[in-house]
């Protein structure tokens, strides 16, 4: 691997992508021969924005391979609330560390520390951007859960404005032969102009935008819902009209083929009733922990270690 970050979900080739699934798959298969892998090692996590699975599982993975940790979930306990500079936490982070999982509230922020970083920077989320791990947990799912990645019908449902977890797949997603996809969300939350016009126009993608889930449940191979982004709206009463918008519950999965998956990013508010879970098509638990695993092997990977 000769990249040095991971800031965009376009950052790796496709073959580069299938070498961190191989890897992913091999650690799952053999986790022993991996547990010692980066000794000596430490992470660093910069959580500027709350998370439990990104930095549970960043952090859970590089102590399975054997190496350390360290870092803030909460930025005022650093020295960022006595006004330091982004840049010079991560000039002086990238000396402690061997590598760094960041997570920002604002677009563009990843970036820039990969500017400052002397070691791998990795976006663990910026802003409504991009979040490009969540992109490798994606894709990991969905090889291993629909064999293989080309010829799915993709639903994504819900905030397609703010969800930077719909951005990075919709872009990585596009790559891969016979996808299509369909988009479902209120107008007022519909996917970014750049996406639509960059990603999707340009590269000749099929798609079509719709509002109702019921009248496309049934074409779907892939349905991935997602959270009404309460923290990225500036107005409450615009929030609380839409954040009801779609609840996929039992009645909805029954229109559903058989072997559609159910895929969420988590963590979910109300818009997959609890009853769902109990339906085998429900991967979205399991999607998490092949979070941890895609994180190991691509931590390895910029590292070097294997
Ligand atoms: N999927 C995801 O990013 O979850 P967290 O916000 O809990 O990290």
């Amino acid at each position: 691997m000769t990249k040095k970050h991971l800031i965009d979900p376009m950052d790796f080739s496709k073959e580069e992508l299938e070498e961190i699934f191989n890897l992913a798959h091999q650690i799952i298969a053999n986790p022993k021969e991996y547990s010692n892998v980066c000794d000596g090692k430490i992470l660093a996590t910069l959580f500027y924005e709350p998370s439990t699975r990104t930095r549970f599982s960043f952090e859970a993975a590089m102590m399975r391979l054997g190496g350390k940790i360290l870092g803030f979930s909460e930025p005022n306990s650093s020295s960022t609330a006595k006004g330091e500079t982004l840049a010079d936490t991560i000039t002086m982070v990238s000396i402690y560390a061997d590598i760094i999982a960041m997570r920002h509230p604002k677009e563009g922020a990843a970036r820039l520390a990969s500017m400052y970083s002397e070691v791998p920077v990795i976006n663990a989320g910026d802003g409504g951007h991009q979040h490009p791990t969540q992109t490798l947990t994606d894709l990991l799912t969905i090889k291993s859960l629909k064999e293989g990645l080309n010829n799915h019908v993709i639903g994504l449902c819900g905030d397609l404005k703010n969800g930077r977890t719909v951005h990075s797949l919709i872009k990585a997603m596009s790559r891969y032969e016979g996808t299509k996809f369909i988009l479902i969300s209120p107008k007022e939350l519909s996917i970014p102009t750049y996406i639509r016009e960059e990603v999707l126009l340009k590269n000749n993608v099929e798609f079509r935008e719709v509002e109702k889930l019921e009248d496309v449940i049934e074409e779907l191979d892939i349905l991935y819902m997602t959270r009404i982004q309460k923290e990225r709206f500036f107005n409450e009463e615009e929030y609380l009209r839409l954040k009801d918008s779609y609840i996929l519950d039992v009645e909805k999965m029954k229109l559903a083929k058989d072997d559609m998956i159910v895929m969420h990013p988590l963590p979910r508010v109300n818009e997959i009733d609890i009853e769902v879970d109990k339906d085998k098509r429900a991967s979205y638990f399991k999607q998490a922990e092949y979070g941890m695993y895609v994180r190991m092997a691509l931590i390895a990977k910029l590292l070097e270690v294997v």
